[in-house]
This record gives structure tokens, sequence and C-alpha cells, in this order.
């Protein structure tokens, strides 16, 4: 049976499935809902029954043997989990040790939806969130340089992205893919100057919005990064190497370029974060002063947005988790369709091994390859 849970992060108000998307699974399997676990996203325990789910206590919806969430489990929610569930859930495990150590221990089976991929290299779950989260990201520069009283004492620059006509306009950089394409395409409506750091080879010869949105696409090196930042009064980072943690791209030294008062949002935080002075925060307390600048470093964004979130996450994501619940691992895990190339690359642990090496390598855990996974089913 399928339990789906109740999210408990600081402000995560998603859930896995909405009320429309269960409807698709409880003709042929029997989900139960926790209780209340669609409210904060709108949805009432009364939609999930209407859905064809009943609705039952928090453990007892943990205790079934395949558990759907939207963001990982927290560390007093571990004791739920019974030995050898499957867990369908986005996972950050690569910044979480002790998570892959509970994999590990309690036998999980993990599907990651964040690192499902899809057939141009893309990730098909992962990115509704990432759009989410790019334009969450333009809004929070905007908040932020507000000349409000962010924290004691801490007042915003006090300047409009837009600017007004005769006044130099404001610069913005940005790093990374989608969360960055998203984040890019806002500022630049907003009407800031937005230069954008790429790594991508193809995307620096042909960027997508390069034009739409008067776009200044830089090659990520040194000289072009301190280009980049001096003077900008904002930074919007996303740079992802998937199932790693984050490479440090922006260091210290670059952030001495900014304005000071400026604000600098790390979307990639969740996996450790692409500026060396990000830490984790929580939307209860989002932003902390370093180096002169405001720094946000919320690892579930999206879970303010919460209605928007969830019907994304749980369309995206339905269509893996349906084929696991009706044809098994092993057809889950050979499935290679037109729109994903890797269902492979969601394993990411299984009776007691890590499957996605470079974490097993960087926690020092037990490491299998998941093609011999799949051969052993
Ligand atoms: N904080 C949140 O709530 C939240 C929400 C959504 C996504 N995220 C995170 O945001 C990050 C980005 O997600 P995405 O979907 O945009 O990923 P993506 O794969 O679309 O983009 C990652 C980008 O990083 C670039 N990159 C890789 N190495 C680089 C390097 N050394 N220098 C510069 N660029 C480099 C890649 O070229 C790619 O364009 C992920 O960590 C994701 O988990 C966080």
């Amino acid at each position: 049976m399928l339990g789906l849970v109740k999210e408990s992060m600081d402000f995560e108000f998603r859930v896995g499935l909405v009320p429309h998307d269960v409807a698709q699974i409880t003709p042929y399997f029997k989900v139960l809902v926790e209780e209340g676990a669609g409210l904060m996203s709108g949805y009432h325990d009364e939609d999930y029954k209407q859905a064809g789910a009943q609705i039952v206590k928090r453990e007892e919806a943990w205790a079934q043997s395949v558990v759907a969430k939207c963001k990982e489990p927290l560390e007093h929610e571990y004791s739920l989990l019974a030995e050898g569930t499957t867990l369908f859930s986005y996972l950050d495990l690569a910044y979480n040790k002790s998570l892959a150590q509970m994999f590990i221990d309690k036998k999980i089976t993990s599907l990651c939806t964040e690192t499902l991929a899809g057939p141009k290299n893309n990730y098909p779950v992962l990115a509704p969130m990432s759009v989410v989260a790019g334009q969450l990201a333009a809004h929070l520069v905007q908040h932020y340089l507000l000349a409000l009283e962010h924290l004691p004492g801490v007042f915003g620059l006090g300047v409009l992205l837009g600017g007004l006509s005769g006044q130099a306009r404001v610069k913005v950089v940005v790093v990374g893919g989608v969360v960055g394409l998203e984040a890019a395409k806002f500022l630049s409506q907003a009407g800031a100057r937005v230069v954008v750091l790429e790594i991508d080879p193809l995307k620096l010869q042909n960027h997508p919005y390069k034009e739409l949105y008067h776009l200044e696409i830089l090659a990520v090196h040194e000289a072009n990064i301190e280009y980049a930042l001096s003077g900008a009064v904002g930074l919007v980072g996303a740079v992802l190497i998937t199932a790693t943690s984050t490479p440090k791209v922006i260091l210290k030294r670059h952030l001495s370029l900014m304005q000071k008062g400026g604000v600098v949002v790390d979307v990639a935080c969740d996996l450790g974060g692409c500026v060396e002075t990000i830490h984790q925060t929580s939307h209860s307390q989002p932003v902390y002063l370093q180096e002169g600048l405001i720094h946000y470093g919320v690892p579930n964004m999206p879970g303010v947005v919460a209605k928007t979130s969830s019907i994304a996450y749980s369309q995206a994501s339905l269509p893996y988790l349906r084929h696991f619940l009706e044809h098994g691992l092993k057809s889950f895990l050979s499935a290679n369709t037109k729109e994903v190339a890797n269902t492979l690359g969601a394993l990411s642990a299984y009776q007691g091994y890590l499957t996605q090496e470079g974490i097993a390598r960087a926690f020092n855990l037990p490491f299998m390859d998941p093609c011999a996974v799949l051969k052993s089913l």
C-alpha cells in the first residue's frame, strides 16, 4: 500500500500528490493519506477521500511499504520508516549523510525524483520546482534590496530593479541552468541589467533568452566572474552537478566586488550551495549578513508556494510513481521511454547500499552499482 505523508520541514507546505492525481492511482492501488497532509496546499481530507484514498494517522501512513512525499524525511521522522520501505521523494541526498546512513541501516529503497534523467540531459521532475525557485529568487533579490529592516539594524540598499530613466541600471548576476534561466528572465523583465555566467558551451553560443531578455552571457572563468560581480547588487546562484554536492563557483573574494548591502540568493544551497559563504537557512529565519551582503539560503523555497508547487510536483512525478506501483522496481529501473532516458539514475539506495557512486564515496558508505541492482532483480 502507498502512504502519502505530511511534510514537517519549516514552512514546507507542499504535498507529494494532489487529490486529482491520487484518483489516478486508487483504482488499482490502495492509498493511505496522513490526516491533514494536503491542508496547506488547499486540499482537505475530504478531497482525498473522494479521490478514493483512506485518511489515516501519521504513524500508519509512514508504515506502508511505499511512502510518497515531497521533501526528504527529517531526523525525527526516521523512526517512522519501517525497514525495507521504498521512499519516493526529492531527497537532496548528496548533502545529507545522516539520511544516507539511515537508508543503509534500514535497507530503504530510495527513488530520488530529482535525479530521474530525461532524454535531453534534463531532469523532468526537478525542473518545475527549479522554475518556481528561479522566479522566487528574482522576487527575493528585489525584496531584500528594499530599505526594510531585514535583520536587526540591517536595511536593504533601497534600490528598485527597474530603476528610473536617467539613472544607471542596477546589475544582477545569475549562475545556473533551469533556475538561472527563470531568474534571469524575471530579473530582466523587472528592468535589471542581467549578466549570466554560463559553463555550457552550447548555451554560450546560442543562449535561448539572450536576445529576448537582453542578457549579457559570459563564460565562467575568473576574469569574467570578477567583471560580472563588480558593482552588482544581486547574485543568484544555482549550479548543479547531479548526485554530488555543489562545487563552490563564487568565492569570498568575488563577493567583495559587489555593492555592500547587496543580496546573495544561493538556490543551490539544498546541495551545499555554489557560493563559498552560503549556509542553509529556513523560511522562519531566511537571511544572515556576511561580507556585508544579505545571504539567503532556504533549501525548500517552493514550500511557500504550496499550491502551485504541489500541483506541479504531483503532475510531474505521477507517471513514474504509477509505473513503479503498477510494474514494480525492475520494470521501473529499466524503463527507457521517450520522456525519461534514465530511471536508474533515480535509485539512490537499495538493500543496505547507496547506489549513487559520488555520494557513497563522499560519505565513505557502501556502494552497489545500480546496474548490478537491476541485474539482481
Ligand atoms: N532551494 C530550493 O528550494 C531549490 C528549488 C529548486 C532547485 N534547487 C536547486 O537548484 C540547483 C539548480 O537546479 P537546476 O534545475 O537549475 O539545475 P540545472 O541542471 O538546470 O542547472 C545547473 C547548471 O549548473 C551549471 N554548472 C555546473 N557546473 C558549473 C560550474 N562549475 N560553474 C558554473 N556553472 C556550472 C550547469 O551548466 C547547469 O546549467 C539544484 O541544486 C537544485 O536542487 C533548489
